[in-house]
Formats: C-alpha cells, structure tokens, sequence
C-alpha cells in the first residue's frame, strides 16, 4: 500500500496560564503524545475518541494549520518545514472540513462567490473555467445549479455541509481531513452527507482522515480506525479486526457502549470515573485510572506499541 502521509513523533503542547500567583511557571497542555501514524493513499482512515482527547489538533496539525513538534511527510516531504509558497501548493492538495459549516461560509457572499474564492486565490481567473468547475462540482455534492445565487442563511445544515465540502473540493485536493462533518446534523441528514463523502471519495480517487467521536458512523465509513485516549493513539486496525478482534480496553468499553455495532457479543464494559483532566493526566497508561483489567506495572510504566498483526496494533500492557 502506499503512503500519502507519515506522521512522525508528533507532539503537540498548547500553553495554558498557570496560576503565578504563587510563583508558578508557564505550563502546557500536551494535546498530543508522541503521535506515529500512516494515512494510505485512498483509503479512508477514521479517528475516533472522546471529546477532548486531541482529535481536532492531530487532524488540524497534519495540515499546518497549527504548528506540533515532529515531522509530518506528504509525498515524502515534510510539510512542518514548509515555506510559504510550498504551503499555498499543499493547501492547494489538502483541505480540512469542519462540524459547522456555516461559522466558515461568509454570510454576505453568494454560495457562487464562497466557490469562486479559492479559484481565484490559486490563479484560476478564466470565467468559463470558473463557471465550470464550480457547476461540476456543485452537481457532483448533489446541488442545484440554481442555488449558486443564494446565500448562506438560505439552507439547511445539511445542504451547508455539502456547499462546504463543494469549496474544500473545488481545487481537486487528494486529501481531506474531515473534521466531525456530521456530528451537528439530524441522524437522518448524517447518512446522506456519509453516503455522499464515501462516494466523492470513489469518483474523486480522495484520501480522509474522518474525525468523530461517533464510533457508529467511523464503523460505517472508514477502512482502519484509529482509537484516541488523552493525546494517545491506544489502538490502530483495519475496521474489522478492531470490531471482531478489539484488543484495548478502552475501546472494548466505547464498543460495548453501541449496542447497535457490536451484536451483542460484548457485554457492557463500563468506563469507571470521569475522563481526566488532560492538563494532568494519568502517568504511565492514562487509562489506568479507568481500566477494569488494570494490573500493578499499568500505574508504573508506560505501555509500549505492540503489533497484534501487520493491521493491528495496541498501546497495552495486557499484550507486552
Ligand atoms: N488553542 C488551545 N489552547 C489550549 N488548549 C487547547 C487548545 N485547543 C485545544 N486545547 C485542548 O487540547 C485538548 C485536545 O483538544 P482537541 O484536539 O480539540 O480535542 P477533540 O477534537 O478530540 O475534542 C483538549 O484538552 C483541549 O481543551
Ligand atoms: S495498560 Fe493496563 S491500565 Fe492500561 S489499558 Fe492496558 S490493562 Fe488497562
Ligand atoms: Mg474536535
């Protein structure tokens, strides 16, 4: 399988204010843990985990839109160290959707002028090719040729979503990173917009990186799933082996938590205790604190990656 993008020791450290009343030092929050990650040329690669556990800036950062520590290669070249101009090519092949639309669509411009933008800032300036490309693509989301002399305001979410995905498609990207593009739409709506990018996905030949915290939907979508846990990656496999061979205990426990995707063959594992604080997280496995098999080196040392086989892997001392 080939390679489109592989991340390398990714770390990621927002500061945050610490109390220096009493002498405190500026403190930081590690939202990443030392990410290793390959994204396969075509395929689509789900990301899931509970809210805060650093989704948004592992997706946010293999686009540079942040600035991690690390290296991130994209066609063997690291995109960390971009300059400007090779940054405004690779925005050009890589583009990010979010869960709402409408905060990133200008309510004042015609969904006409919204697509038009990025052509123009990428030196498209023939009218006719203009015209073309944006009623290709708007046919392509399943719009209306007509409602390119609309606004905004005048859709639904659902069919915001889709002028979104239209302008994050218009420059022909290879990759998209698509952050919670559902998660705000009625369960009915999220189907059509699911449906629609496993489908641009095919006619387009795209790579995606999709981010939920809904396993359900990533089950439905993606080829391997990527589980996250306070800056961590605990386990990676192919979709199947992770829904019929699920090794981690944590993703046992949002498993068993879906009825609906796992035939009963789970009983429900509950999570004990709240998530953490990600500004102080559990030492060692971060998932001790939780975690019904935890055992005496689990609070001790942090578990190393272990390969179950060539598509499955675990951070867990149950498999050293
Ligand atoms: N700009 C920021 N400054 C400080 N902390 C941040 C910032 N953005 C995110 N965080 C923190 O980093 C962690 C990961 O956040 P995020 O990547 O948004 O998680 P997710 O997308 O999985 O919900 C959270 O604890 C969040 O509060
Ligand atoms: S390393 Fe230990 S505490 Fe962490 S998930 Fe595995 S068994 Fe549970
Ligand atoms: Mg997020």
């Amino acid at each position: 399988m080939e390679k489109l993008l592989e991340i390398k020791d990714l770390n990621m450290y927002y500061p945050i204010s610490a109390d220096t009343s009493f002498g405190g030092s500026k403190s930081f929050l590690r939202a990443l843990n030392n990410i290793n990650l390959d994204i396969n040329k075509g395929e689509i690669l789900g990301l899931v985990g509970e809210s805060g556990c650093g989704k948004s800036t592992l997706g946010k950062s293999i686009l540079k839109l942040i600035e991690p520590k690390g290296k991130v290669f994209y066609e063997g070249k690291n995109i960390l160290d971009f300059n400007s101009k090779q940054l405004k090519t690779f925005r050009k092949k890589a583009q990010m959707i979010f869960q709402n639309p409408y905060a990133s669509l200008d309510p004042r411009m015609t969904i006409f002028s919204i697509l038009r933008e990025p052509l123009v800032v990428h030196g498209i300036r023939n009218k006719q090719e203009i015209k073309k490309r944006i009623s290709e693509i708007f046919n392509l989301v399943g719009m209306n040729e007509e409602d390119l002399k609309r606004y905004p305001h005048e859709f639904s979410g659902g069919q915001r979503q889709r002028i979104a995905i239209a302008r994050a498609l218009i420059l022909k990207p290879d990759f998209l990173v698509a952050d919670e593009p559902v998660s705000a739409l009625d369960v009915s709506i999220q189907a059509q917009i699911i449906t629609l990018l496993k489908d641009l996905k095919e006619k387009l030949n795209l790579t995606i990186l999709f981010i939920s915290h809904d396993l359900g939907v990533v089950k439905y979508l993606s080829d391997r799933i990527a589980v996250m846990y306070l800056g961590d990656i605990i386990e990676l496999s192919d979709t199947n082996s992770l829904f019929t061979k699920t090794k981690h205990p944590y993703t046992k426990a949002l498993i068993s938590a879906v009825p609906s995707i796992h035939e009963k063959t789970l009983k429900e594992i509950k999570l004990e205790g709240d998530l953490p604080s990600p500004k102080n997280p559990p030492k060692a496995c971060k998932f001790h604190t939780r975690c019904s098999e935890c055992m005496e080196i689990c609070a001790k040392k942090e578990p190393e990656i272990i390969k179950i086989s060539d598509s499955h892997y675990v951070k867990c001392h149950l498999y050293d």
